[in-house]
């Protein structure tokens, strides 16, 4: 087994015992193990002290061995890859045929290695079990959902959001609510957390579906692929309000989690935020009836622009929610910290002024690895803030989205050394009170703007990023 495989294993393993992701230092001390090296080489590679290593290599050691029921240290975790891969090989028939029992082959390790052909379970998931020793001591004992994640990109690396996942778990399992709105601006990381938490609750579900609107699909053609999921117990309806009908059937027959990702998709281009496309005005229909209709299940909807439905039920439904995602704080420093990037006292500056967005911090630290030795202090001496050509290209594809009006209120935001009022931003541009009015509240909905409560006062301001982007394009022009 190689120490990719072995460092899946193991990360499926303490997963699902602990809800935690290995961290860097573990997997350093899993990799090293395998590969012969001593506590003291693992330490130097690493950077950390030598009784700091063996201290966390302990930890996981006993980790290890209370979820395996076997004893497992430094010297035999070789072996016992060895012998879990021999296993898994010789039961290796159930990749091509899923319905062979994968247990029947476990003799005295208690696990089935089903993270070493890590896509498998998008596949078979159904049928995918795990020892019956492992099933008692484990929460997914409870139940194994059919997944289609086909379509959903894999995540490497989980950092921080545990408010966030406490939060959606609450509403999900606690609260049984129906549609949850997850949106932020692009980057924030809306798709990375809805699969980690899909990994997080799996086990309440019979079924979970992840599809993209990246294509703006139709209503129809999303319904007829939802439909395909479910066992056919009558054919698939030509008729879309048959369609829907049938949809909420299963949703109330299984309990189903639901992410439609990318809804943003659905809107227009250059019109006030939220507005669906004519051929997609439909889906506030089935929205509207997913948050009404009675059933056990959830929709999530991810989104960069708040849908103005979602507004309007929320208010008069509690089953239905939102939740706005923004910076990942100090969980941005393991995206520093993985690049390699040196001085970390002034990290935190770095991290709020990309405003804790992981895509946009990937593009600088890559640029930093790049063109500044790594060091982020040297990055920083620059007076204005740095946007790489990836971060521009991002921010290229919003800007044409928001109309007019928010273009020429953005543009006087850049312009501003202060957060502003209303009033200020009224006496600076020409533009009707309604026009004023609408445009902020677009922006707000589509989260470009920076807003803060003070003594009673609202006041608006752009992110360090937006600004420099947007008197940059002016300056072009
Ligand atoms: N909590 C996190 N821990 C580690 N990396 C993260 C986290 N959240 C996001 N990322 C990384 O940031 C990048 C953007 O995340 P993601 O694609 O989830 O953002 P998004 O909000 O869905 O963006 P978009 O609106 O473009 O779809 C990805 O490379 C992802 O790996
Ligand atoms: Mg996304």
């Amino acid at each position: 087994m190689n120490s990719t495989e072995v460092l899946e294993l193991v990360d499926d393993l303490i997963f699902a015992k602990t809800g935690k992701h290995l961290e860097d230092l573990q997997k350093d001390v899993l990799k090293g193990t395998i590969e012969g090296k001593t506590y003291s080489d693992i330490a130097e590679d690493s950077g950390f002290s030598e009784s700091h290593v063996k201290n966390v290599g302990q930890e996981l050691w006993n980790l290890l061995s209370l979820i395996l029921g076997e004893k497992i240290s430094k010297t035999n975790f070789k072996g016992i890859c060895e012998k879990i891969k021999r296993q898994n090989f010789s039961s290796a028939i159930i990749l091509g045929n899923c319905h062979t029992n994968p247990t029947a082959n476990t003799n005295n390790i208690n696990i089935f290695p089903v993270n070493i052909f890590p896509d498998r379970e998008r596949y078979c998931s159904a049928t995918l079990t795990r020892s019956p020793t492992y099933l008692e001591n484990s929460q997914e004992s409870k139940n194994q959902p059919q997944l289609y994640l086909a379509e959903a990109p894999k995540i490497f690396n989980f950092y921080d959001r545990s408010s966030e996942l406490t939060t959606l778990e609450n509403w999900i399992l606690k609260d049984s609510s129906r549609l949850i709105a997850l949106l932020g601006i692009s980057g924030i990381g809306k798709t990375t957390l809805t699969l980690q938490l899909i990994k997080q609750i799996k086990t309440n579900f019979n079924y979970i579906i992840y599809r993209s609107l990246r294509f703006s699909p139709t209503l129809d053609e999303t319904l007829t692929k939802l439909l395909k999921k479910f066992p056919q117990e009558a054919d698939i309806s030509q008729n879309i309000e048959t369609k829907i009908s049938q949809l909420l059937n299963y949703l109330n027959q299984y309990r189903c989690l639901i992410i439609l990702d990318d809804l943003q998709m659905l809107f227009c281009s250059g019109k006030i935020a939220g507005q669906y496309q004519t051929e997609s005005e439909n889906y506030q229909i089935f929205f509207q009836l997913i948050a009404e209709m009675n059933h056990q299940s959830c929709l999530i909807l991810n989104s960069r622009e708040k849908p103005i439905e979602i507004a309007q039920l929320e208010t008069k439904n509690n089953s239905v929610r939102s939740l706005i995602l923004s910076n990942l704080g100090l969980g941005a420093k393991q995206i520093l910290d993985n690049h390699k990037l040196s001085d970390e006292e002034t990290w935190e500056n770095l991290i709020d002024i990309y405003q804790g967005n992981p895509r946009w911090i990937e593009f600088t630290a890559t640029m930093i690895q790049e063109l500044f030795d790594s060091s982020v202090a040297k990055f920083l001496q620059w007076e204005k803030v740095i946007l790489s050509e990836s971060l521009v290209a991002e921010l290229d594809k919003i800007f044409p989205r928001i109309t007019q009006n928010e273009q020429t209120i953005i543009i006087q935001l850049a312009q501003e050394n202060q957060p502003v009022t209303l009033h200020q931003i009224d006496k600076t541009v020409e533009l009707s009170t309604s026009d004023l009015l609408n445009s902020i509240q677009s922006l707000k909905r589509r989260l470009l703007l920076d807003i803060k409560q003070e003594d009673k006062t609202t006041y608006f301001s752009l992110n360090p990023v937006l600004k420099q982007y947007v008197i940059w394009k002016e300056e072009e022009r």
